[in-house]
Order: structure tokens, then sequence, then C-alpha cells
């Protein structure tokens, strides 16, 4: 995973880099550093396996020779070595006047790092990155052009890579990706280079996104090449971003004012869908014809969107769906009148990435994603914005709103496109969505109130089980994966019906098993064997229920419509209870251990 910047400004290049750093820190946060050219043409290299926040104290206590505006930074998810300061990049060659910044992998590192020492390198660190570094030495002492030198040792990588070089002696900056998101921008500040064009959003107004095998050199004229020839730079896009908003306003942290923004984000997408739904318009604006089959590709929550979507073109439209988990859809037949949903918030989830390389044939690929500039974004057929805006903490919470909302408004413009629903029906369904916000505004008050109670019984509870039934399984499925990467617990999710087959050994006195009440009548009988058991049951349902945050949906049935494919709000307190459960253990909300917000690696 990890971030990457580097910037070449007439002022101090270190409080760009940590600023940026700070916006790229959702790519991984194990550890941070910087490299700065300085007057002296050397190399300051500031590295903590802390927070961006000590990097940036770090460069102000900085007390070397001035530092310049030229300079690289990265934040890392750890993949190949420990979390050390050795290990953090900027990694540099055995002379301190190359520094590389990687995000990707070198599979063939290895190999090359044997043949680098053998050939007398002297490495710093565990991480396949630095090889690099030494690449680059070994081809300068053939040419005196880094840019020679850098697109001389690329093919001898194998993997997947956005790089960015640093010659402290010349100053000059080459940026090259292949497989691994990086995108240049020019501005009256000053050039730079970044993962994500968020980072670096409040200086610039557009930029450029390397292709892969592009080889960029920041200067004063930027120069791009591919294979080694000139080519012409890819078209500018405009940067939408405007400044970051990293405000929490009233919030603890990020997840709660995320978790608080859902039923404003719901309403916001449902204005602008809702008209191209019951007249099929929305469905044919992605220009896809034909289908008989659709198959939804994602990891984790957005997995989870993709089966609530699946639901409405099987139950609503009967056409068959299935859910492929991106990192084994290695080469599915799936025929050429299917139409893939590629569903990744970012669209940089390498697992994603690779699975729609191999999907072959099919009717088309659309991506739904919350990134419309992605990687994703351009390799599908057509792009399906989830306008969620941006989410900065970690765990997904109003992405897995917005790509259901969306999903689901194109799901209905399909079957209402292809004559599998009438517009009179979809129109029955739009006005059961028009109540989608006040349903997840009614469940954050609901389960603000109920849940604190619940986290204090289940504080010390070392495993969860989630239980739906229908509808409500995936959202069970997206509960307990929510508890799991918050709190650090143990959390599976279940068909209720399954629990018999095996999964009721585990319960206990006092075990929790959460149960996503859609109304399902059979649940009762499965919630008497754990409650027989001893189970602490909590029940997210209507009024009555430990949580009663499903309240509206119990009160008013929906017929056929929501029912086929909610309770959506059923979320909320499943995201209230994992964050607030993670608190009470003392846990990093915003940035749980071990996680990242875009998975760039297989
Ligand atoms: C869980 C979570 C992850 C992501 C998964 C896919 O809260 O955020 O499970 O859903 O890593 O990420 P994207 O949607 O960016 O492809």
């Amino acid at each position: 995973m990890c971030g990457i910047v580097a910037c070449r400004t007439t002022d101090a290049a270190g409080p760009y880099l940590v600023r940026a750093l700070g916006l790229l820190e959702y790519r991984g946060y194990d550890s941070a550093g910087v490299a700065i050219r300085t007057a002296g043409s050397a190399t300051a290299t500031l590295r903590t396996v802390t927070r961006v926040d000590s990097l940036g104290a770090l460069v102000k206590e900085w007390s070397g020779q001035p530092l310049t505006g030229t300079g690289i930074g990265h934040t890392r998810w750890a993949t190949h070595g420990a979390v050390t300061e050795a290990n953090a990049h900027p990694h540099r060659d055995c002379t301190g006047r190359i520094s590389v910044v990687h995000n990707g992998i070198i599979e063939n590192a290895d190999e090359l790092r044997q043949q680098l020492v053998a050939a007398g390198h002297e490495f710093a660190s565990d991480v396949d990155s630095e090889v690099v570094c030494h690449l680059v030495e070994d081809a300068l002492a053939e040419t005196d052009d880094l840019h020679a030198a850098v697109t001389s040792m690329l093919p001898r990588l194998a993997g997947s890579w956005a790089l960015v070089v640093m010659d402290a002696a010349t100053g000059r900056l080459i940026a090259t990706a292949d497989g691994s998101p990086l995108l240049v921008a020019r501005s009256a500040r000053g050039d730079f280079v970044a993962s994500d064009a968020g980072a670096i959003a409040e200086w610039i107004d557009d930029y450029r996104v390397l292709h892969d095998g592009d080889v960029v050199e920041l200067a004063e004229s930027v120069s791009w090449m591919r294979g080694g020839i000139p080519t012409p730079p890819p078209p500018v896009i405009h940067s939408t971003w405007g400044g970051a908003d990293l405000s929490l306003d009233h919030h603890a942290d990020f997840m709660d004012k995320e978790i608080d923004e859902q039923p404003e984000t719901a309403a916001r997408i449902l204005e602008h869908l809702v008209p191209g739904i019951a007249d099929g318009s929305l469905w044919r604006s992605t220009g896809v014809v034909d289908f008989n089959r659709v198959a939804m590709i994602g990891c984790g929550t957005s997995l989870n969107a993709g089966g609530v979507i699946g639901m409405v073109f099987s139950r609503l439209g009967g056409v068959p769906f299935e859910s492929l988990v991106a990192s084994e859809a290695a080469g599915p037949a799936l025929g050429s009148r299917t139409v893939v949903f590629a569903i990744s918030q970012s669209g940089e989830t390498a697992d994603v990435l690779r699975a729609v390389d191999d999907v072959g044939s099919v009717s088309s690929l659309i991506a739904l994603t919350n990134n419309p500039h992605s990687t994703l974004a351009r390799r599908a057929d057509s792009i399906v914005n989830c306008f969620a805006g941006r989410e900065i903490g970690v765990a997904a919470t109003k992405t897995f709103v917005a790509q259901v909302v969306t999903g689901v408004s194109y799901a209905l413009s399909a079957l209402v496109e292809t004559g599998r629903l009438s517009s009179a029906d979809a129109l029955r369904q739009v006005e059961d969505m028009r109540r989608i916000p006040d349903l997840l505004a009614q469940a954050i008050a609901a389960s603000r109130q109920s849940i604190p109670a619940v986290v204090d019984q289940v504080r010390d509870a070392t495993g969860f089980l989630y239980l739906g039934r229908g509808s409500g399984v995936v959202y069970a499925a997206e509960g307990a994966l929510k508890l799991k990467e918050l709190s650090y617990r143990w959390a599976e999710h279940y068909p209720a019906g399954e629990l018999k087959h095996g999964p009721l050994a585990l319960v206990e006195a006092g075990t929790p098993v959460v149960v996503v009440d859609n109304g399902d009548r059979r649940l009762a009988s499965n919630i008497a064997e754990v409650a027989a058991r001893g189970a602490n049951v909590i029940r997210i349902g209507g009024a009555g229920s430990t949580v009663p945050a499903l309240g509206l949906s119990m009160q008013s049935p929906l017929p056929g419509g929501i029912e086929s494919w909610g309770p959506l709000e059923s979320v909320v307190p499943m995201q209230i209870l994992a964050r607030d459960l993670a608190l009470a253990l003392g846990r990093d909300v915003d940035k749980p251990r071990n996680l990242a917000k875009s998975v760039t690696v297989e």
C-alpha cells in the first residue's frame, strides 16, 4: 500500500511533504519518512515509526544544513520487513546520493538483492524497495543521466510500483509507475507528485495520471517518456477535491463524523439518481445493452455492498448473480452476457484490479467507486460514481451506504430498462428508498441511546457471533467485519439457520450474539437456541429489541421493496457498537492496527 509524495518548490519542501503525508496516512501508517535535499546537495533523511505528526516535529527540529524545496516522502503499510525505522522509507543507495520512495511490491526483490550484495552493495533495510536505490546506483555508473538510469533499470523489476527517485547531487526528481497509482501536478507553488490528488489538492488545480511504464522528470519543463521514447503527456484532469476537509466539527473522530453523515449522503445520492430509476435512463447512461447474469467483484465492505446490490437483481428481476471475492476471482468463467460490477471505494484495491484484468469476455465491466479518477475507473467500460465524499476513517461506513444506495438505484433502473420490472413497481421502490435517510437518522439516534449499555455488557467478550436470515445475512457480515477490524475481537457471521450445523458449539454463557432481525419469523427459533445456551442476545430490530434501530421499517413494513434487500439501516447500530467497543478498549478507531484504507497489494 503506502502513500508517496514528492515536491519541487521554491519554498521549503518539509511542510508540503508532511502535510501531504498526513493526508496519505489512510494508505498506511506503520511508519513515515521524508528525504529532503539540503543546500549542500546532500540529503536529510528523517523517519519515524510513529505517526506523521511526529515527523513534522523532526523536520522542524532539523539543525543541519538548510533544507531546500526538493524532497520526497512516504507513509508505509508494512509488507516486507518489520515496522522499524530502518525499514521506513525513503531508502538510499550506498553513496547516499540516491533516495527512493516506493509503493507496490518488487516481486523479484530477493533475487535482485542477492545479485546486488554479490556485486558489493550494502543494504540497510529488509524491504523490497531498497533494491531500486542500488539498481539506480549501478545504472548511474553507466550514464550520468538520472532519467536514463531509471529507465534502464526498470526492466529488471517484476511486480508493481509507483516510485520517485531523488538525486541529491543534481536535485533531479524522477517519477515512474507500473501497476500502482501516481500522478504529477504543476502549479504556481511548484511541481508535485502524489499517490492521490487529495493529498496535494490545496496546492494544485489539475494533474496528470501516469500510465503504466511512464517515466516523468519534474524539471523546468516536465518530460514524459514511455519505454525510453518521449510520449505526449496524458490528458489533464481537473482536481475536484478542493482543500481537504479535515475538520472533525464536534465529533471525536472521523468514524463518528462519517457515521453521522450517512443520512445526508444517502439523501444527496437519491436526489441525484432517483429521476433516472423508473424510466431506465440511469441504466442507459452506462451504455450496457444486454445481460442475463450479474457478477459482483470486491473485497471486504465493498463486497458486502455488492451482495446487497446483487439481491436486487436476483430477487426483484430474476437475474442470477454471484459475488466474487476479488483475491480469489482468478479467471472466472462468467460468460459474455454477464455484467460485472467491480466495487471499490478507493478504486485502487490491487485484488480488484487483478480480478478485473482476468474477467475475460463479459458484457460490460462497471466500476462502482468513490474515486472516478482511480485505476479501476480507468480500466472499466463505464464508471458509476458513488459520491460518498471523502471518507477518512479506515473502516468503511458512509461509503458502504453510498455504494448500496447507488448500486441499488442502478440495479432497479437496469431491471426497468430490460423489461424485468415495470415502471410502476420501480416507482414503488423509489418511494420506499426515499425513506432511507430518515431510516438511517432514526437508527443513529436509537443506537446512540442503546449501544452504551450493550458495550458495558460485552466489553470483556473475546468472541462474537452475528446472525441474520435472508437479506439480513449480508448485513450481519458487514457488522462482524466492523467489529473485528475496530475492536480486534473475533467476530463471525452466519446465516442463522447454519448455527446448529457447527457454530452453536461456540456459544456459552455470556457469548454475545448480534442478530439482524429483519422480521424473518424463523429467527425466533434461532434466537431461542442461543438463548437456551446462555448467549447474550443483542437483537437489532424494531420496537422491543435490544437496539430498536429498525423502528420505522418495523412499524410499517415495506412490501416487496426494501424488504428484499434491506434493512440497510441495520449497519448503523453495528458500526456504532464496533466503534464504541473499540473506544472502550482504547483502540484508535480511525486507524485500526495493521490496516489501511487503500489496499494496493495483492
Ligand atoms: C472495511 C473496509 C475494507 C474495504 C476493502 C476494500 O471497513 O474498509 O474491508 O472495504 O479493503 O476496499 P475498497 O473498497 O477500497 O476496494
